[in-house]
């Protein structure tokens, strides 16, 4: 196991450049399972999760390479359709092989995908999609078992705009016959980035980024290149880092256009945000102001995955603020860690109450998630005194190399084994 020691009191200045998008690359490699021959993805990061897909797609008969930034993936020999209880148990997200496998092999088995740090991440919706497009879902030792002779195009309503949901769906429609309209769907920039992939593959997709999305089905896709988009959580991550830092930053190869609403809250708490193209720039030089109220609800509105880091900077803010969360259930994990390092929040009924304190003091903390442990190297760069974060592989799964981030704008982040002693 490995632990990230962080000096506090720094403040982040520099130049660093965003890499792709873990959830935008994911389902687009599930995708690529669609279409028999050798696919090349671009700008893909080394990420936890990546690796536990690429382990999956070999474990299914794909030939996988990840060379720099780049996934090479031949799915001509795919022989199984079935996901091991280890891997799913790895990586939730394996979910998104459901719809594709369907398409490909017309059948697919998988382990129930247990529950996880920030809430119970139920797959009725999937499964729902997926029976309405025709196929037979059934439960057997412990696994579930999805067939199909034929996919068959349907109107599809999903009671909550579900990202893996409306991605799967489209996924297993693409090459079903007719035609499928989703409503109510998830309006993710990861869900126009797989549309744009599968659409110049050759299929017939239309409305991604909207709440509508048809997708026209077609017989066969053609294998094509495709180059995935900016991480837009790692860059809203750096984003509140510079923030709470009252630092100076720039980032390049960004999006900002899929940050409209952190951009927004910033600007309300006080913080410079220049755009320019493909660049952003973060400063702030004054104590930030508190928000009355931030509800964390789909996209375009403010994002769940960056709710444990604007926490963050409310703990630090000029006064008391609220914080609403309400896309999972149990993303309150990283409360009792910033309490721990000095923060004064209360949490009730998915609110939580936030008091802004003069600063936090250095302290040894554990990551409970990816983002919550993305949060606590914020808290750790602006507390006074050393950090200890252990846990860390929770972050290594959505950040390539974190600490090399923020070491290049300024910071000092050691990753040590948890073994090694530190001298504090
Ligand atoms: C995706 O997860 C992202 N992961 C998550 O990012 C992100 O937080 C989430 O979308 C919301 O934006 C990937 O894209 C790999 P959902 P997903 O289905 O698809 C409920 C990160 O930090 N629900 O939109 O699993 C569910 O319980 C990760 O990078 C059902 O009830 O999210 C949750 O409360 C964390 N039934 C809510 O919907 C279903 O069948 C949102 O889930 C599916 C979901």
């Amino acid at each position: 196991m490995e632990k990230l020691i962080i000096e506090g009191g720094r403040k982040l200045t520099g130049t660093t450049t965003i890499h792709g998008a873990k959830n935008a690359a994911l389902p687009i490699l599930a995708a690529s399972l669609l279409v028999r021959g050798k696919h090349y993805i671009h700008n893909v990061p080394h990420l936890l999760d990546i690796k536990v897909m690429v382990n999956i797609l070999r474990e299914l008969g794909c030939r996988v390479e990840h060379l720099d930034e780049t996934i090479v993936l031949d799915s001509e020999g795919i022989h199984s359709h079935h996901i091991s209880k280890t891997l799913m148990q790895q990586m939730r997200s394996s979910i998104f092989l459901m719809g594709p496998l369907l398409a490909r092999m017309g059948k697919v088995q998988f382990y129930q995908p247990g529950g996880c740090a920030i809430g119970q991440r139920k797959i009725d919706l999937h499964l729902r999609g997926l029976e309405a497009l025709g196929a037979t879902v059934s439960e057997c030792d412990n696994t579930i078992v999805c067939t199909v002779d034929k996919l068959v195009g349907a109107p599809i309503k999903l009671d909550y705009p579900s990202v893996g949901a409306t991605e799967n769906i489209m996924m297993a429609a693409v090459l079903a016959e007719g035609t499928t309209t989703i409503y109510n769907a998830a309006r993710e920039p990861e869900i126009e980035d797989l549309q744009n992939y599968l659409n110049i593959m050759g299929a017939d997709i239309t409305g991604a980024g909207t709440d509508t999305i048809k997708i026209h089905g077609i017989k066969q896709l053609n294998k094509q290149d495709y180059t995935v988009i900016p991480d837009r959580i790692v860059t809203g991550t750096l984003m509140i880092a510079a923030a709470v830092t009252q630092g100076n930053i720039t980032l390049k190869n960004v999006n900002p256009s899929h940050l409209s609403a952190l951009i927004h809250v910033l600007r309300r708490c006080g913080s410079q945000i220049e755009v320019d193209g493909d660049i952003i720039r973060v400063s702030s030089s004054l104590r930030l102001k508190p928000l009355e109220q931030i509800v964390t609800m789909p996209y375009p509105a403010f994002p769940t995955d960056l709710q444990a880091q604007i926490m963050v900077l409310l703990a630090l803010s000029d006064g008391t603020s609220m914080l609403k969360e309400t896309v999972f259930d149990g993303r309150f994990k990283h409360v009792e860690q910033l309490v721990e390092m000095g923060a004064d929040i209360k949490v009730a009924d998915k609110i939580a109450y936030i008091n802004g304190v003069k600063h936090l003091k250095g302290s040894t903390v554990y990551a409970t998630d990816l983002r919550a442990g993305a949060a606590l190297i914020i808290a750790a760069l602006a507390a006074k005194g050393t950090t200890i974060i252990h846990d860390i592989h929770h972050i290594d799964r959505g950040y390539d190399g974190i600490e090399h981030y923020f070491n290049q704008l300024g910071a000092v982040v050691k990753r040590l084994s948890t073994s090694a002693v530190v001298n504090q």
